[in-house]
């Protein structure tokens, strides 16, 4: 049996990693500035990390979601305190679009409405809802597509009124900085403004923080940075710094009904022993400050040149837009520079690197790039 063949390939082979570092097979190292796509977020194979992963494994693996499980409880009392959310309350799943999925539907109970509004260029990742929140027709089957979804542009505060008073809006959803869709950091007020319509129309606001939360941008959440609390806050990715995991937290005006939301692994114990190392570790380590002053440093620093259009984002979540399809810049990078970048779109190099990323890592980046352009 062959791998069904979805994805594109760099021909290379990780081996092990530590911090910002990753060797490939041929004992080549590699900075990591990628962060296996926002996922790395206190660094690789960090010592407590793994001795909590090792330590429940010889304890126990797994029980079902019938059961008091204790590390879900404290991972929310710790989330809830390092967040700065302690009233909210969490919901445990096991991935972004998961998070996204139970976010909508959490909503749409509570509303009893079925219309949700996105927006362009959006992702919130590949289940049905989730993908048919997504703007990216090629990644929407017509079994997706049936779903009531309206996208607005980004920033336009009067399209989004104009639909919300409709009145059939369960929930808006938007992400804390567009990641997939080119680092789109909402524009002053944006967030403010959608607080205020979604409260006056009873519509819910939902903050995808998959990507940008849980430190990135050098707040907890990136929806921090403009002073709103949404109704429900989706989270992946860095939770558990590669074990499978997400939830969201859920504003205290909800009401639990037994049975509504629910799923198999969820909050199993693997998952919770490295979410909680993660949460006390991005405590213990400062990691929401670093990320702040170090994608400060790479902002300050990355060259002009004319090649270069715009640098924008905020921490560890920056995108640097070309005037150029970028493939071959990042194959350079990767293979001659032996460093990891993401992408978003043709033209633009997105950096999401762990948030314990140091000063000399940055500079090692900004003097490649300087090298290359
Ligand atoms: C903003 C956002 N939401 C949701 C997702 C989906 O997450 P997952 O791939 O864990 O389902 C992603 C993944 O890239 C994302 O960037």
């Amino acid at each position: 049996m062959e791998l069904f063949d979805v994805y594109s390939l760099f021909d290379l082979v990780p081996e092990k990693a530590r911090g910002c570092k990753v060797w490939d097979n041929k004992g080549n190292e590699y900075l990591d500035l990628y962060g296996g796509h926002a996922v790395i977020s206190i660094g690789h194979t960090h010592p407590r990390y793994v001795a909590a992963l090792k330590d429940q494994l010889d304890k126990i693996g797994f029980y079902s979601n019938s059961v008091v499980n204790p590390l879900q409880s404290r991972l929310a009392k710790r989330i809830g305190e390092v967040s700065g959310y302690p009233e909210y309350f969490l919901f445990l799943d096991n991935s972004g679009a998961e998070s996204n999925e139970n976010a909508v539907k959490l909503a749409s109970f509570h509303t009893g409405k079925d219309r949700m509004i996105a927006f362009r260029k959006s992702f919130h990742g590949r289940t049905s809802g989730a993908v048919a929140l997504t703007d990216n027709p090629r990644i929407v089957s017509p079994f997706n597509a049936n779903h009531k979804v309206t996208f607005c542009e980004l920033n336009d505060l009067e399209a989004v009124e104009r639909e919300l008073s409709v009145g059939d809006v369960s929930a808006v959803i938007i992400e804390g900085i567009q990641g997939c869709g080119g680092i789109n950091v909402p524009s002053e007020g944006f967030l403010k403004g959608l607080r205020e319509l979604t409260e006056r129309y009873g519509a819910c606001l939902i903050l995808d923080e998959v990507q940008s939360g849980y430190g990135r941008t050098g707040r907890f959440f990136a929806h921090q940075w403009d002073g709103i609390r949404p109704d429900i806050i989706t989270m992946g990715k860095g939770i558990a710094n590669g074990f499978p995991c997400g939830g969201i937290l859920i504003s205290p005006r909800f009401k639990a009904v037994k049975g509504m939301l629910g799923t198999t692994f969820g909050g199993n114990y693997l998952a919770m022993a490295a979410a909680n190392a993660v949460i006390d570790i991005i405590d213990d380590e400062k990691l929401v400050d670093n990320a702040l002053n170090v994608g400060n440093h790479l902002l300050e620093n990355i060259p002009s040149s004319p090649r270069i259009k715009e640098v924008r984002g905020r921490g560890m979540m920056i995108g640097i837009e070309f005037n150029e399809d970028v493939s071959s810049l990042r194959r350079t990078l990767l293979f001659e520079k032996h460093i990891f970048t993401g992408v978003a779109g043709s033209n633009m190099v997105r950096l999401l690197a762990p948030l314990c990323l140091s000063i000399e890592e940055a500079d090692t980046f900004i003097n490649a790039l300087k090298d290359i352009l």
